[in-house]
């Protein structure tokens, strides 16, 4: 086609845009090695494609460094687009990806199996069977995986990044990072280092910032574990990576394991079926160290709904010790409001007090939210009137309107279990707090 009809062409498309002119363009436009063609790429429809059409297309999006456009592309195609995703995933090094995509299809269509393309994801087929094999074995590549998890050690994020929570902080550098840092005292008293500690707390409060912040003030191996890296789909494989993790940490004491949002692996296993609640046991064998030794190993989780944990977790020598991380109080809030402030222009001398004492029940993050509201209010208001403004006092009482606490929810919630299911004065700290501030 010749570059004047392709103009005209694109000129029709911008008025009247349709499917298979946008073929029409891209196609021409591909032939010239023309670069403006993935512009086109979100009106095409795959289904309207020949498979020449098709091919032709993706080796352009390689050959353009737009691996990602030409997956988007066939995702939407049929079993033979969604197979060549397999093969650019490989190309792109993404084995892992490459692997999932390629057995979620061999369960729907078993004649796509391809030797090369086993080999090269690491699926093994039963050698001289001509039927289809019904269970697939999975190479043992996923233990290689874990060994590659990553070693966390966040230097950039210590105590001083997270505001106020004094008490939980003083807990956790006297239960958690001092033994790591003493080993021969506590050899001294016979006291083991290691064990389970669980942050729990209404959404917001700083148990993520509080666990990263613990990475960094540690001297141990420090490991973030993923819902990802444990959750696999294949029966069996779950219980066999989580156990992986942990004898990857036995063997590099002293470490912490971290799991954010628990809930997601130890959920009550009266609401769990068949592979979650398998998980659930495995993880209660590895955190025992019947038949290993845990000693060194430090499991910090976090969750903000210890009720749906199974109770098994929470028996002695498991999460044995829950800190609880509360709302920060008005000295905590109007020390984040500052954090938070430090850098930003602002107009006089804000009256953080009064702010603090208007934002009762607010989360470390709701007051994060209410700075960058005030903020943006301040930024349109230059853009507006073209005059450099600052972050005043009335952007940030404004901006109060507009935000709410969203701990109260969580507190009710909290309240109701620790007055009527409190087993062992698990929610003491909860009930304290309450007392505390008259909730
Ligand atoms: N005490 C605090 N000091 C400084 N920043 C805080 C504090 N508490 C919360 N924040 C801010 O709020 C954000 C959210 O906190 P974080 O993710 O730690 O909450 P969380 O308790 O883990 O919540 P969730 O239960 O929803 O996971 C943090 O990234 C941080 O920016
Ligand atoms: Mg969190």
């Amino acid at each position: 086609m010749d570059t004047e009809t392709l103009k005209n062409l694109q000129v029709a498309f911008d008025v009247a845009p349709s499917a298979e002119l946008a073929k029409v363009i891209t196609l021409g436009l591909i032939e010239q090695d023309d670069e403006g063609a993935i512009q086109y790429l979100p009106r095409l429809q795959i289904q309207t494609m020949s498979d020449d059409e098709k091919r032709k297309l993706t080796h352009f999006l390689a050959g353009h460094d737009c691996l990602e456009e030409a997956i988007n592309f066939l995702e939407n195609g049929d079993h033979h687009d969604r197979l060549r995703t397999v093969e650019i995933y490989i190309d792109q090094g993404d084995i892992k990806q490459a692997s999932i995509v390629y057995q979620e299809l061999l369960v729907k269509h078993p004649e796509l199996e391809s030797d090369k393309i086993n080999s090269q994801v690491g699926v093994i087929s039963p050698p001289g069977t001509d039927k289809r094999p019904k269970l697939r074995v999975v190479e043992k590549g996923n233990v290689a995986e874990i060994t590659e998890l990553g070693k966390y050690r966040e230097k950039t994020t210590n105590f001083n990044d997270v505001v106020g929570l004094k008490n939980v902080k003083k807990l956790i550098h006297k239960k958690i990072i001092l033994p790591f840092h003493k080993p021969n005292l506590f050899q001294r008293f016979k006291k083991k280092v290691g064990g389970g500690v669980l942050l729990y707390g209404p959404p917001g409060c700083g148990k993520t910032l509080l666990s990263r912040a613990t990475a960094g003030e540690c001297n141990a191996s420090f490991y973030n574990i993923e819902i990802s890296d444990v959750l696999d789909m294949y029966i069996g494989e779950s219980e066999h990576k989580l156990h992986a993790i942990f004898e990857k940490a036995r063997n590099d004491t002293p470490c912490v394991l971290f799991f954010d949002e628990l809930e997601a692996l130890a959920g009550k296993r009266e609401y769990n079926k068949g592979n979650a609640s398998n998980i659930v046991s495995q993880f209660l064998t590895e955190l025992d160290g019947f038949s290993q030794n845990n000693e060194g190993v430090l499991v910090l989780a976090s969750t903000n709904v210890p009720w749906s944990i199974d109770n098994a977790f929470l028996r002695p020598g498991r999460f044995d010790r829950m800190f609880f991380v509360p709302p920060p109080d008005r000295e905590a809030r109007e020390a984040i409001l500052t954090y938070y402030l430090k850098d930003k222009p602002v107009e006089g001398d804000i009256d953080k007090a009064a702010l603090a004492a208007k934002t009762s029940g607010f989360s470390g993050a709701d007051l994060e939210n209410l700075i960058d509201m005030a903020t943006d209010e301040a930024i349109d208001e230059t853009i507006e009137s073209g005059r450099e403004t600052n972050i005043s006092f009335t952007h940030l009482r404004a901006a109060l309107n507009d935000c709410s606490s969203t701990t109260s929810e969580w507190l009710t919630t909290a309240r109701n279990y620790a007055r009527y299911a409190n087993d062992g004065g698990r929610y003491n700290d909860v009930l304290e707090f309450l007392k505390k501030h008259g909730k």
